[in-house]
């Protein structure tokens, strides 16, 4: 994997960046209501039988079915993408993914199906995931408390997940979680995270609150820049960057060494005050089927059409291949923190697939 894809390749953009991760997003819903991603989204209401939900989320039609999907990777992969992420919203809560995930496995060409999950149905998905081949998923993880996770994520899940995590371990996945950095929400954590990580197998990579996405809680005085998390993390001991390479993400990942000689991995992960884009290696589809080069730009081109319009496969190359070209050089989200609307991303990160 990550061998160098010809300069010929369908796959490198105007800025000699090779596109070969496609991030799919499953489903705009999801079993949490995180603060910074749909909190009391409009429409929702809570009633005496618990909630209900009124065309808030896409309706299933507007879905790609799963039919349309495995056309899209087909093509994506015959042109030469060779990774695949599963996310939403909460990929679990799409009925029928794990034959979907059986489907994938069996295409040629396609050598990682990952996964992004809230970790709420892990426990009872994990096994059949490593079945279908997944070896690697993230998970996303804010808090290590209990009542906390209840106030960001609107249910009383942490045990669930916590579970999930223990038996995914088990099971032998590859295990990263993402935290969300909120200032006044978990830096009074950060810690507790870095030593997670030497007490547990799994990387744990702090993510910079972005302000995006139209029903994000975002506040300039919740954003904390990914350096100062690193410095607070270099207090639990020596960190020695990784060798990383190209295509492993965007995170700056670290080996964490401890006093008494315990060994975890950190990363970090600023989109605002660190851009990234000019590694960037990937494209997203949308839960309702629209193409996107950048979540951070709101430029898409609409492939649901397409497929249901009767395109051959050759005008879905083009129109990927079109994409890849489109794709911008990078975001302007400044860490200036001169910022105080939500910018881009006009659609829910739950849409997009964070
Ligand atoms: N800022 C930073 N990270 C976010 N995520 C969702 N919304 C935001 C945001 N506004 C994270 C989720 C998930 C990952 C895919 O993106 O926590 O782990
Ligand atoms: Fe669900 Fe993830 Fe959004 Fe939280 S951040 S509401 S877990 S999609």
């Amino acid at each position: 994997m990550n061998e160098k894809i010809p300069a010929i390749s369908p796959l490198v953009d105007q800025f000699s960046r090779t596109i070969s991760y496609l991030r799919l997003s499953l489903t705009d819903r999801c079993n949490l209501r995180c603060s910074y991603c749909m909190p009391g989204i409009p429409g929702e209401t809570e009633s005496a039988t618990g909630t209900v939900k009124t065309g808030i989320f896409l309706a299933h039609g507007d879905l790609l079915s799963y039919e349309e999907l495995l056309r899209v990777v087909r093509l994506a992969v015959s042109m030469g993408m060779n990774k695949l992420r599963l996310t939403g919203g909460e990929p679990l809560v799409r009925k029928g993914i794990l034959t979907f995930i059986h489907q994938l496995s069996l295409l040629d060409g396609l050598e990682q199906v990952r996964l992004t999950t809230n970790g709420v149905l892990l426990a009872d998905y994990a096994e059949r995931l490593y079945a279908g081949g997944i070896r690697h998923i993230n998970v996303s993880l804010d808090t290590m408390q209990p009542e906390k996770f209840k106030k960001i994520t609107g249910y009383d899940y942490f045990a669930k997940v916590w579970q999930g995590l223990q038996v995914a371990k088990e099971i032998g996945f590859r295990i990263k979680l993402n935290v969300v950095a909120m200032k006044g929400v978990n830096d009074d954590e950060f810690q507790d995270f870095g030593r997670l990580a030497l007490n547990e197998p799994f990387q744990v990579r702090f993510i910079e609150f972005m302000p995006v996405g139209s029903q994000n809680s975002w506040q300039k005085n919740q954003f904390i820049r990914a350096d100062e998390i690193k410095s607070r993390i270099a207090e639990l001991g020596v960190l020695t960057p990784f060798h990383k390479e190209h295509g492993e993400g965007p995170a700056r990942m670290f080996d964490l060494h401890s006093v008494d000689k315990r060994k975890g991995a950190v990363g970090f992960i600023s989109p605002i005050s660190h851009h990234f884009c000019d590694q960037c290696n990937r494209l997203r589809l949308t839960s309702e089927g629209k193409l996107r080069a950048c979540l951070l730009n709101d430029s898409e081109t609409d492939l649901k059409s397409l497929l249901r319009g009767g395109a051959s496969d050759q005008d879905i190359i083009d129109s990927i291949r079109q994409t890849i070209l489109n794709k911008p050089q990078g975001h302007t989200l400044q860490d200036d923190l001169t910022v105080t609307e939500h910018r881009s991303c006009g659609g829910r990160m739950s849409r997009i697939g964070g």
